[in-house]
């Protein structure tokens, strides 16, 4: 019997068995063993190892196209998508770089008909069997500041993709979702469970919390579960510093002079490094913890209520948001600076 050994990392050792391998002659079993245990040197190996390949060509064929599968299989999936696009380039981007059996739909979750044309195509997918999951996911952030700077229609842009968004899409689907049993994941935020910035964008994820908390109520009886996912702060375009500056500094030009006095000239300037300074220690960059909540809200046997991902939602905003009132207030003035006209 002719048998290959391969020593990978001392003391370990890999039996490779070949016919016609030109190598070690061993009698019997009890031989093998006792072979094994000679350390052959790196040269020696690399010799043995040329030999097969070189003798076995349909082998070495088969170990290389396995091997270029594999790496092909191994890019495509370990490739981290972060978001859906309501543009056309995002789709085709995710189409490319995503398995083959990902469909892209462009959805503006604003739009009544776009929403309603997105469930028919999903409706047609799915068939008679219904739908597994739905994440509601698209959001955005701006104008956020302070809420005196703000018109009424800030808060109504940031609430329409938000929550209104957030609702309609979830009533268009609710019907697909309770045919399959399915699951819903809200992607809320830990600003849905503590209020730190003014604008739009607080109230919109209380109202997530708060929509969705009813309807998991109500979905219970028909065997759809619904999921809240609250991130805390993760570096995206929703978190950028540039455009967050270019709409405060358009809120700040149309505010009245009588306004601007109050807060001082170097305010605007100073409450940007404030922001730019919390982003830099909070926000991180590893957006697959939020992904993997979805995974898990998605596929877990018993999916959770409530999803906290991040260190500074579990650590920071969490705790703080079971705290009184007086000692939130406290640590959140800390974090912005004071305006030139304040009184404390
Ligand atoms: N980043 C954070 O720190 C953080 C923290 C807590 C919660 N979240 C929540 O996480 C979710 C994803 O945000 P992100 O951080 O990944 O920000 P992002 O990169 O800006 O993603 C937001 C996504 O929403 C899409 N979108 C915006 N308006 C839409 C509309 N009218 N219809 C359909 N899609 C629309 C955007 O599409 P386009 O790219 O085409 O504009 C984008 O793909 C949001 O709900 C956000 O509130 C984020």
């Amino acid at each position: 019997m002719h048998v290959q050994y391969c020593v990978l990392r001392n003391p370990m050792f890999v039996k490779l068995k070949a016919s016609n391998v030109h190598s070690l002659d061993v009698p019997d079993e009890d031989h093998i063993h006792a072979s094994a245990s000679v350390n052959m040197g790196t040269e020696g190996l690399t010799l043995h190892l040329l030999e097969a390949l070189v003798s076995h060509p349909v082998l070495t064929f088969a170990l290389l196209v396995a091997a270029l599968l594999s790496t092909w299989w191994y890019i495509r999936d370990s490739y981290e998508v972060d978001t859906f696009s309501l543009k056309q380039k995002g789709a085709a981007d995710l189409a490319s770089s995503a398995s083959p059996r990902l469909k892209t739909l462009i959805l503006d979750v604003t739009d009544s008909e776009s929403i309603r044309r997105a469930r028919r195509f999903v409706s047609k997918e799915v068939g008679e069997r219904g739908l597994w999951g739905l994440v509601n996911n698209a959001g955005r952030s701006t104008p956020i500041g302070p809420l005196e700077w703000m018109h009424l229609e800030d808060f109504t842009k940031v609430l329409e993709v938000n929550l209104m968004g957030v609702i309609e899409v979830t009533l268009q689907f609710l019907p697909l979702l309770k045919k399959g049993r399915g699951r819903l994941v809200n992607v809320s935020s830990v600003l849905g469970r503590l209020a730190i910035i003014g604008g739009g964008y607080c109230p919109s994820k209380w109202g997530v919390e708060a929509f969705s908390d009813s309807l998991r109520r109500d979905m219970q009886q028909f065997g759809v579960k619904v999921s809240i996912i609250e991130p805390g702060f993760f570096r995206t375009n929703l978190t950028r510093l540039g455009p967050i500056e270019a709409d405060l500094r358009r809120l700040w030009t149309r505010l009245p002079q009588e306004v601007k006095d109050s807060y001082g000239v170097t305010y605007l300037d100073e409450y940007l490094k404030c922001q730019d300074f919390s982003m830099r220690i909070l926000a991180s960059p590893r957006i697959a913890t939020v992904t993997r909540c979805m995974e898990k809200a998605v596929s877990a046997r018993f999916p959770r209520t409530r999803y906290t991902a991040g260190w500074d939602a579990a650590l920071l905003w969490l705790p703080l948001s079971y705290c009184p009132s007086f000692v939130c207030d406290f640590v959140l003035r800390l974090l912005l600076p004071p305006p030139a006209a304040h009184t404390l």
